[in-house]
């Protein structure tokens, strides 16, 4: 019997540090169409995001650098966007100011002197991208790191987005996405795996720079889509990658066969956060339908996962105090470890080289 309690008690759940100065994926690009905007949040700042008539999309700070007004209440006309409450324009792109309407002939303001908040906002595998620089950066961000990108390894694939908003902190988002003791609970499931089929793992991880990686091997062969994948009879390897802030790569490979993911957890809001699949294959690629199918059955498999956080975002709410147990929350361990020594600037890594874990699952 499952043992549940459904009560809340209203109070907020808890907060986490965030890193800024990093790309985080503000929504999917195709909501932009031409001429329109959108509102969005990242890491609490509220965004407004649009395509000019030229197709370039652009991000701003959703706030009037006059007094304040969120500039997503004034008008966009393709080109510039106007503040509603006293009409000022901007370019997008850059935020400058083009235009002060108030202004006479006499006054000496200069209007282009003047800047709206704006991020470089870029769209990759379907996603507007934006970078959140940390507070005070100014304009000038200096060298961006490279924009996040799902690998691919042929011409020809297919693809599939999934999305899940979580009521809880980036930082339980994550450690969710790298728990492997939850999957036979949380994902039970004939065509995936059951309580009944836990068994003793051994896995190895090794340092990459800001994250680490579950080296290649042949996956556990009680889980059905590996065993989908090896019809082909060749050896299958698989390669999870973590890397900061919140970037999870999912490579299996097997011939010319390949199916690659990107799962990321994105900030919305200091507490709460929203998780963002992309999957890539040309596995099946024949086959009509596929995408479909994979999308239902990774929606399944996310919705499960989201259903759980917002039980467990619950609990939280009362500020618990936790625990992370080896070997199965190592990776949990590594992730909060890599983040501190990235809050603080420290250049730590918490791997110094091989390490094999082992649990059951
Ligand atoms: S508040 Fe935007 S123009 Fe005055
Ligand atoms: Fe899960």
């Amino acid at each position: 019997m499952k043992l549940r309690n459904d009560k809340t008690d209203g109070t907020t759940a808890p907060a986490t540090e965030l890193i800024f100065g990093e790309w985080y994926p503000a929504l999917r690009a195709k909501v932009l169409k031409v001429g329109t905007t959108q509102t969005s949040m990242l890491l609490g700042v509220p965004l407004l995001l649009g395509r000019k008539r030229d197709g370039t999309i652009f991000a701003m700070r959703d706030l009037c650098p006059h007094r304040g007004i969120p500039l997503s209440a004034g008008w966009f006309d393709g080109e510039h966007v106007q503040c509603k409450y006293h009409g000022w324009k901007f370019e997008p792109c850059g935020g400058q100011c083009v235009e002060i309407p108030s202004l006479t002939q006499i006054d000496t303001l200069e209007p282009t002197k003047i800047y709206a908040g704006s991020y470089p906002c870029v769209e990759r595998d379907g996603y507007a991208w934006v970078y959140v620089p940390a507070a005070g950066a100014g304009r000038n961000f200096g060298d961006l790191p490279p924009v996040p990108e799902l690998p691919k390894f042929s011409q020809r694939y297919r693809s599939a987005h999934l999305v899940a908003e979580l009521p809880c902190n980036v930082d339980h988002g994550i450690i969710g996405l790298m728990d492997p003791a939850h999957g036979p609970f949380v994902h039970q499931a004939w065509w995936w795996r059951s309580k009944a089929s836990i068994h003793e793992k051994e896995k190895h991880f090794e340092p990459i720079p800001e994250g680490f990686r579950m080296s290649a091997h042949t996956p556990s062969g009680n889980s059905a889509p590996y065993k989908l994948l090896g019809v082909y009879g060749e050896p299958i390897t698989t390669t999870i990658d973590f890397v900061l802030p919140n970037r999870r790569y999912e490579t299996i490979r097997c011939g010319a066969k390949w199916f690659s993911s990107l799962t990321t957890v994105t900030p919305i809001t200091a507490s709460t956060c929203r998780i963002d699949v992309y999957a890539a294959w040309n596995v099946f690629y024949w086959v009509p339908f596929v995408t479909s199918v994979a999308t239902f059955f990774g929606a399944r498999f996310v919705r499960q996962d989201q259903e759980t956080m917002i039980e467990q975002a619950q609990g939280l709410r009362s500020n618990p105090s936790l625990m992370l147990i080896d070997d199965a929350d190592k990776p949990a361990k590594w992730y909060f470890a890599l983040k501190q020594a990235r809050l603080k600037g420290t250049g730590e890594h918490p791997l110094d080289g091989p390490v094999t874990l082992r649990w059951r699952s």
